[in-house]
């Protein structure tokens, strides 16, 4: 048996504008997924598209058990980390001798088979990885550490990347006069926020002002721009969505004095809150101690396949 876990993550700037070639930043956040898989002889069948691909891909059979302590379909990067924790845990079970880049790419692969040609090499490569990853010239790379105090407020208004992308594409089509400078000031943004790592309060305007440039690209929700306001209003230095938008997630960076006053806020103002700072691990492997390594509630089990 072998339990390994890996991370979500957040955009802090640079979404949408990344997948035309600009730079971004994004970074793994502390909610994990953990799985546990087992060589069994007769393992039933699973029911996720994603560990059905890890076990293909791999080309063995097993039994799985999953504790996520992420919400799935909300843009912190939740099918890339159970992805990439299965696959660790097959490699790890099976004894297959894969590298952590092999992980990456695999997961990276498995997500565009199932998402159909679509997916982040960010997410995936930010939970295998961990840390703050800033993606330049379509490559990324670990940055240092930073110890931002990161709210994360959940709309639970789903939302599918694909079709934000594909919409976010066709206007730029569309309009390449209008669209290509919002996507240049997002990449100014992003690139002005690596030497600000300090300056806090100024991270935060940068925030906001990528915020109103998503806004600008059509991929704002009333009930994201609720959060924000609310956020700001508590005392984030800054909040912006984060991921696709249209819905899912939003961050608001805060004083750490701040954080549970902001997570009031968007509790308040009918969201779902998360208090985060930044995990530097990426996959990692968990003790065998019977409760999944998780330390917490079970939302599914799957015994797989
Ligand atoms: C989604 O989390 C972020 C996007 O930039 C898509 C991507 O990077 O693949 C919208």
């Amino acid at each position: 048996m072998a339990t390994w876990s890996a991370p979500g993550k957040v955009f802090l700037f640079g979404e949408h504008a990344v997948v035309f070639g600009k730079s971004g930043l994004a970074m793994a956040i502390k909610p994990r997924v953990y799985v546990t898989v087992r060589k069994v002889r007769n393992p039933a069948k699973v029911n996720s598209p994603y560990i059905e691909g890890c076990f293909e891909e791999l080309g063995v059979t097993g039994s799985v058990y999953i504790h996520s302590q992420l919400p799935s379909s909300s843009g912190l990067g939740s099918s890339a980390a159970v992805t990439v924790a299965t696959l660790c845990a097959i490699n790890d079970e099976f004894g297959l001798g894969l590298t952590r880049s092999d992980i990456a790419s695999t997961a990276f692969n498995i997500e565009k088979k199932v998402q159909k040609g679509r997916a982040s090499p960010t997410d995936t490569f930010v939970s295998t990885y961990g840390g703050l990853v800033l993606i330049k010239d379509g490559k990324r790379r670990r940055l240092p550490p930073e110890n931002f105090n990161i709210v994360i407020g959940n709309t639970m208004v789903s939302h599918k990347t694909s079709e934000l992308v594909a919409m976010v594409g066709e206007f730029r089509a569309n309009n390449p006069l209008v669209v290509d400078p919002i996507l240049d000031a997002i990449e100014a943004v992003t690139s002005r926020s690596m030497h600000n790592f300090q300056n806090l309060k100024l991270l935060g305007r940068y925030m906001d002002i990528n915020n109103a440039l998503l806004e600008a690209l059509g991929v704002g929700h009333p009930a994201l721009s609720r959060l924000i306001t609310a956020s700001r209003a508590a005392g984030a230095y800054g909040a912006k969505i984060t991921g696709a938008g249209g819905g899912g997630c939003m961050i608001a960076l805060c004083p750490k004095r701040s954080k549970s006053k902001v997570a009031g806020a968007i509790e308040a103002a009918e969201g779902k809150a998360i208090i985060t700072t930044m995990d530097t691990e990426g996959a990692r492997k968990e003790e065998d101690n019977g409760n999944n390594g998780s330390n917490g509630r079970s939302d599914y089990i799957k015994t797989g396949r």
